[in-house]
């Protein structure tokens, strides 16, 4: 008998995913992290999913849990992210890192739980690697590379900086300035920014609707 497969606009692509907070150890029981809760992330790995595509997801710790489909790749800190997305990025044709990626790290990790002291403390910090920055300088002609910003001021000013330094195709510019955009909310207001600064707002509306904006960027350009 013949089968009849419906084909979907992603089918036969690979595209990955990146979602959550990072966390930084300081000690065995402390650590330096956010309040990113992984839903954007994961709504985009599920809408990627619904569109065909072969998804792999890089998460930090977050309570969610991910639908079937996905290659799923529990990661806690920047530098463990680091290792899973230079490892996957070349074999896929898009990539899409909504992680809220600590921007530093403690030089040490005390190997002991830090002891309190009648004195002040401080804890020495070191830059992580822009893992979106790396990807950015890994791209290859055809690989679709997509970030995230989010801002409080100048914010499409600071998105473009970012879209143009870290060799992105487009950049989801999440403005902390929107109600009910951003951390701890169901809802996202966001603006997609493309290569060409062609830039398309878009209303408020549940993560989950904001990840099928996203991800029908992917496909025009993937599909382009
Ligand atoms: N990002 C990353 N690796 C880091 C820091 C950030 O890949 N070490 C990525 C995020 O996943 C996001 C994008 O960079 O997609 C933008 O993050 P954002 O915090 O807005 O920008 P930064 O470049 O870190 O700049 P700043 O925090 O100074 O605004
Ligand atoms: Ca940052």
């Amino acid at each position: 008998s013949t089968e009849i497969k419906k084909k979907l606009p992603l089918n036969h692509k690979k595209v990955l995913v990146t979602a959550g907070p990072t966390y930084e150890a300081i000690d065995p029981v402390r650590f330096i992290g956010n309040h990113s809760s992984g839903k954007m992330g994961f709504a985009i790995a599920a809408q990627l999913v619904k569109l065909g595509a072969d998804v792999t997801l890089v998460t930090g710790p977050t309570a969610l849990k991910s639908g079937m489909g996905i290659k799923r790749i529990d990661v806690t800190s920047a530098a463990e992210m680091l290792e899973a997305c230079t490892a996957n990025f070349p074999n896929t044709n898009a990539c899409v890192m909504s992680a809220a990626v600590a921007d530093y790290t403690p030089v040490t990790v005390a190997s002991q739980k830090i002891k309190k002291q009648d004195a002040g403390f401080n804890i020495e910090l070191k830059k992580t690697t822009d893992i979106l920055k790396t990807l950015g300088g890994m791209k290859q002609p055809g690989q679709v590379l997509a970030g995230f910003a989010l801002e409080t001021n100048d914010e499409e000013q600071n998105a473009i900086g970012k879209l143009q330094s870290k060799n992105l195709d487009f950049i989801v510019l999440n403005s902390l300035n929107d109600k009910g955009a951003g951390f701890r909310t169901d809802t996202n207001k966001i603006t997609i920014i493309d290569r060409d600064l062609q830039k398309t707002v878009y209303d408020l509306k549940s993560k989950d609707d904001a990840a099928i904006d996203i991800c029908n960027k992917v496909t025009a350009l993937l599909t382009a």
